[in-house]
């Protein structure tokens, strides 16, 4: 596309477009940015700037990288051969990657298609209330979550997020679903308790036990929160979250939207913890962004339950996803996943995970403002705070003065973004799975200098 046609671009997406998660009055005097192309790691905006992205796409997304000719010539020859028909019937490659999803979850042995993670998530929450209606006369119908985490953007799945400020203006919400609190132990309420993990799940008996068990059918949870500041649950937390589930009858349904694919250095964050979760939803990785899908898997148990003789007519899943049915996104995982095999990807996620960690932790002893680095793979945060000892966290304009200098400087990071009120304070890198040590370099010299910018 010539330069003038670029300009012509930008002059539509300023009068026309409403960008997600954005304030547009500074567009008003600014260019808004247009991301034009992108190879491998890199992306071009609207004045042929190159960046180096180190969130896969701004939301952790585009694990295998930009410019993936097999994802795109898989895509469109399905949708040449069959595009698309409601997922009442099958297509080939939903049955293909399917399949091969499953074998990556032992345990997990139904897929089920939609087209985005707050769609799969809302799926998993309407299987336990059909459920509580079939099988617990309307009991067993609450939905636990965790503060800090999220769930997605509709007014139901923000009623299982645990992000205030996600939150604030869009009640009132869905009935139903219960609070309990966070597993960072860097902000641990109880002051450095060596048991935390175990002390932290426990808050999740305490609810159970408030709310009445027999009203409990499930906990929605975040394997490692993303955008709630990249929590890492400590030692001893999942373990005891699932003894606790088992011995109360609630269903375990992992969101993972983020961590799936890959991203932490295993196909599954949960799997890292020994986690037998009943469900579990994906969607940003599942086809690195080359096609909109998201997939609820659950256990055949689950899916059993929703078996039954055709004559009692309200006894299945009465459940659509239009764009469920979209040939081409299956089409797409199933390349995206045949990169992520072939290339040894998770492999490279350890050793590159290990190294962006090391890294980190050098400028920690440079920065005073880095006050805790934590990650597992590639999915790593830093939090930024006033003073060391006290934990006090900068205010959010800190951390996006930082991504902002990143910026000019040629590398997109990332940050949590107006979501918890006080702690908009961890930046975020989920570079692309590829993503190699003179990357790694890249990003974090870029961090050091926009560190020492704000120090001078
Ligand atoms: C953990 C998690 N779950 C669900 C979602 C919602 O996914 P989507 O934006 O595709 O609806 C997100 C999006 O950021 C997420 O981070």
């Amino acid at each position: 596309m010539k330069p003038e046609n670029l300009n012509d671009i930008v002059g539509s997406d300023r009068n026309h477009l409403w960008h997600h998660l954005s304030q547009h009055k500074p567009w008003q005097t600014t260019d808004p940015m247009v991301i034009v192309e992108g190879k491998g790691l890199r992306v071009k905006d609207h004045n042929g700037r190159e960046y180096l992205d180190a969130v896969s796409g701004g939301v952790w997304t585009v694990n295998v990288g930009y410019g993936r000719e097999e994802i795109a010539d898989a895509v469109r020859d399905q949708i040449l051969k069959m595009c698309y028909f409601a997922n009442s019937a099958g297509n080939i490659p939903g049955a293909q990657f399917a399949e091969k999803l499953i074998d990556k979850m032992p345990g997990l042995s139904r897929v089920y298609y939609a087209n985005s993670g707050s769609e799969a998530n809302e799926k998993g929450f309407k299987l336990v209330r059909q459920l509580a209606a079939l099988k617990n006369d309307g009991k067993k119908h609450k939905i636990i979550y965790r503060d800090r985490d999220y769930h997605g953007t509709t007014i139901t799945t923000l009623s299982a997020g645990g992000q205030a400020q996600r939150k604030d203006q869009y009640g009132p919400f869905t009935p139903g679903f219960v609070e309990i609190p966070h597993c960072l132990a860097y902000r641990d309420p109880r002051g450095g308790d060596p048991d935390y993990g175990v002390q932290a799940a426990k808050d999740l008996e305490k609810v159970i036990l408030a709310e009445d068990p027999d009203t409990i059918g499930s906990i929605c949870m975040e394997p490692i929160t993303a955008g709630g500041g990249v929590i890492l649950p400590p030692e001893g937390y999942w373990e005891t979250v699932q003894e606790i589930c088992t011995r109360y009858g609630v269903l375990i349904h992992m969101d993972e939207v983020v961590c799936g694919m890959g991203r932490t250095g295993k196909w599954f964050g949960y799997q890292h913890y020994g986690v037998k979760p009943d469900m579990v939803t994906m969607a940003k990785g599942v086809a690195s962004g080359y096609a909109a899908i998201s997939v609820l898997a659950t256990t055949e148990d689950l899916f059993n339950e929703f078996l039954a003789e055709p004559s009692d007519q309200m006894h299945y899943f009465r459940d659509i996803s239009t764009f469920g049915g979209c040939a081409g996104g299956p089409a797409a995982a199933l390349a995206n996943m045949e990169i992520i095999e072939r290339e040894n990807l998770l492999d490279n996620v350890n050793q590159m995970g290990d190294y962006l960690m090391g890294r980190l932790n050098e400028l920690m002893d440079k920065h005073e403002i880095i006050g805790e680095v934590r990650g597992k793979g590639l999915f790593v945060g830093a939090e930024l705070v006033k003073d060391r000892k006290t934990r006090e966290p900068v205010h959010e304009s800190v951390a996006a003065a930082v991504v902002g200098d990143c910026l000019k400087q040629g590398v997109m990071i990332g940050r949590t973004n107006r979501s918890m009120p006080l702690y908009n304070n961890t930046l975020c890198l989920s570079p692309a799975l590829i993503c190699t040590r003179d990357d790694i370099d890249e990003i974090v010299s870029a961090i050091d200098v926009a560190l020492g910018n704000l120090e001078a």
